[in-house]
């Protein structure tokens, strides 16, 4: 599995399996279960995803059966808005923790910045705290924008190693990947298959073609090759399998450029200037 590396020093695995719309039953252990014994060292949930309780006995199974440890696994959850400001955030860590069964996070993200820009500050103050505390290995944001982060940089004091946004051909996000490459803030793309509408762009397949993999496979290799980290979902065993198998290949410097070409700025989920839960 390939890594990429924060600006903090610590790690994280540039490919992993996210699980939002995944039911809170057998449905999500068995995926996070089937994912980490085949070779997926990353999950990414949310309390707002109200499987946490499933995933932890995926990743308690998984572990068990793969042979590996906790600290070989890079588990991610994130605070919902409801448990925004400062005093809330150590208790909406622990909610997480308690449904996952675990004693720690390696990333929490503050899911959405929210329409208050005071509050957003207050948060990120008390995600501060739990990292000075050395209570979760990382923390960062999720869904900001240039001006959300350029005000947590003059009002905070710990940057954000991760900010996890939509991210897709048809939602390229040049200049924030720019701005975050800039800031040495690592860019990780949700929704990178588009919710699986982007399988059917003519331009994705007739690359499939050429390279003898599949759409998918295409899509999470040009996350790979621009350096963003991903995390498709999936709950079908075969397509879990599949979606990890995509380092034995790369993208032609022109394949990348016909797929960043797909660009139309055009979101699936909310936008986040306007977002508020
Ligand atoms: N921070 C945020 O605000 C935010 C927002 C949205 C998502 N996320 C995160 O990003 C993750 C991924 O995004 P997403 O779940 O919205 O969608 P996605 O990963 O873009 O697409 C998932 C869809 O693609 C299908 N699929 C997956 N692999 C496939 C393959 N190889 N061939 C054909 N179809 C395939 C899945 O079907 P099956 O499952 O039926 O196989 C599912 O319908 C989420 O699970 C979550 O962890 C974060």
């Amino acid at each position: 599995m390939q890594h990429i590396e924060f600006y903090n020093g610590n790690t994280m695995p540039q490919l992993g399996l996210g699980v939002f719309r995944v039911e809170n039953d057998d449905t999500a252990k068995d995926a996070v279960k089937h994912a980490i014994v085949n070779g997926y060292r990353s999950i990414d949930t949310a309390l707002i995803y109200g499987n946490e309780e499933h995933v932890g006995l995926g990743i308690k199974e998984g572990i068990a059966e793969a042979g590996i440890t906790r600290e070989d696994l890079f588990i991610t959850s994130k605070l919902w808005l409801t448990d925004y400001g400062q005093d809330n955030v150590a208790a909406g860590y622990q909610k997480s923790l308690d449904s996952l069964g675990l004693d720690y996070l390696d990333l929490y993200l503050i899911h959405w910045p929210g329409t208050d820009e005071a509050v957003m500050i207050d948060t990120w103050k008390g995600m501060e705290a739990l990292y000075e505390a050395g209570k979760v290995k990382n923390i960062g944001v999720s869904n900001f924008t240039e001006d959300n982060l350029e005000t947590l940089k003059a009002h905070t004091s710990i940057k954000p190693v991760i900010n996890q946004v939509e991210f897709h051909p048809y939602l390229t996000q040049r200049n924030l990947r720019n701005y975050l490459a800039s800031e040495n803030i690592q860019a990780e793309s949700w929704s990178p298959l588009m919710n699986a509408e982007i399988l059917t762009d003519e331009t994705v397949n007739d690359i499939a073609q050429e390279l003898g993999k599949s759409p998918a496979q295409v899509v999470i290799r040009w996350n790979i090759d621009h350096g963003v980290v991903t995390i498709p979902k999936s709950i079908t065993p075969h397509r879990i399998d599949e979606n990890l198998n995509v380092f034995d290949f790369s993208l032609s410097t022109e394949q990348i450029e016909r797929i960043d070409a797909l660009n139309q700025d055009r979101r699936i989920g909310p936008n986040p200037v306007e977002f508020n839960g």
